[in-house]
């Protein structure tokens, strides 16, 4: 089969790490007889910096006209002073919008493998965990009514949360579906003892839950989850939560794997075409440099296989092969840990997952 896939290789380590994966997916394309072809986009602080605009039209055409979208990281200090509307994270935000992309899946599992990178204590990190966070994409006080205004005390600043039934609604379908397909247990996450948009956030969750009766579904607030992620993660399977609360507990939830370097994830709508990126940022300090982690990367373009083009057993073989490089004991400079090794470069980290498949 031939796919068209857009690539947004962004700012920062954006450009080394979409490298690797390319270099992966045209290996396995080979394999497996498929073609790749690849149509490079600026997006972010690189757009700003050649355009003036951190999400040129010409981008969204082209993601709009691709299979799907690969990114790699966008923004960094040089852009940080820009006004909020030309920041390369309001290009992110616009993408997913443009697209449509509702839905955002973030696997955090912890690999056996890298249990001593773990920061959880040890008797927590021996049991494992294997989550689903998913988090509700496009609507919530990212995309709310914002502004300045003179208030009482002068100047103030307000963004609004907002949700409408039906983004609860589609959001709570996916993890419920994606329930179905894992541990049948669901847990929707908010703040209801105070916040109005979480009430009917909590009502809507319920409605739909009555239509999954085989999958468990509970209430957590959003402070308690931030301590029982810790404490005890094993007891997620899927979770389900708003853009910002599922903003903050996706990195910390990444954070216990050891290394947010590890992690991917899949933005997706109503159609097959998402948009993959790690979890991870641009990380300026070390751009450049050669020592990222791809891994994130190519377990993002992983998920496409899986989730956008079906093809299943093309995904495994990649997730596979991660697990070899893992078990024969190689690492990124991030995920040493405890264990002394000598950390790979990214061209080398690269070079160890193309030889296991
Ligand atoms: C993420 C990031 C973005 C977000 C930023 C860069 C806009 O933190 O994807 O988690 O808040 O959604
Ligand atoms: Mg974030």
């Amino acid at each position: 089969m031939e796919f068209n896939i857009a690539l947004l290789k962004g700012d920062g380590i954006g450009p080394e790490i979409v490298d690797s994966a390319v270099a992966v997916l045209n290996k396995i394309g080979g394999k497996y007889s498929h073609k790749f072809n690849f149509s490079e986009y600026l997006m972010g602080g690189c757009a700003y910096d050649k355009t003036g605009n951190p999400l040129p039209q010409e981008t969204v055409d082209g993601c709009l006209a691709s299979d799907s979208v690969l990114l790699g990281a966008v923004g960094g200090p040089k852009w940080d002073t820009l006004p909020g509307h030309l920041r390369p994270e309001k290009a992110l935000l616009g993408i997913r919008a443009a697209l449509g992309l509702y839905t955002n899946l973030r696997p955090a599992k912890l690999y056996p493998a890298l249990k001593e990178a773990c920061p959880l204590r040890e008797e927590v990190a021996a049991k494992g965990f294997d989550l689903l966070m998913i988090r509700e994409l496009t609507g919530g006080i990212y995309f709310g009514e914002r502004g300045r205004r003179d208030g009482k005390n002068g100047l103030e600043a307000y963004d609004t949360e907002c949700y409408s039934e039906m983004e609860v609604e589609r959001i709570a379908r996916v993890a419920f579906n994606s329930a179905r397909l894992r541990n049948k247990n669901v847990i929707s996450i908010d703040k209801a003892n105070v916040l109005e948009s979480s009430r009917l956030w909590r009502e809507v969750v319920h409605r739909v839950a009555a239509e999954y009766p085989d999958v468990a579904c509970t209430d957590m607030l959003v402070d308690n989850a931030a301590m029982q992620l810790i404490k005890n993660p094993q007891q997620f399977d899927v979770v389900v939560t708003s853009n910002m609360f599922g903003d903050i507990l996706s990195d910390e939830s990444s954070q216990i794997t050891g290394s947010i370097g590890m992690l991917a994830s899949a933005s997706l709508g109503d159609g097959k075409r998402g948009l993959y990126e790690p979890i991870h940022g641009s990380a300026p300090d070390i751009a450049g440099k050669g020592i990222a982690n791809p891994i994130a990367t190519v377990l993002s373009a992983a998920m496409m296989l899986r989730f956008s083009f079906g093809l299943e057993k093309e995904a495994d073989d990649m997730e596979n092969a991660v697990n070899r490089v893992l078990n024969d004991g190689f690492r990124t400079a991030d995920i040493v840990g405890t264990s002394r090794v000598t950390p790979l470069s990214t061209a080398q980290m690269t070079e160890k997952i193309l030889e296991n498949l």
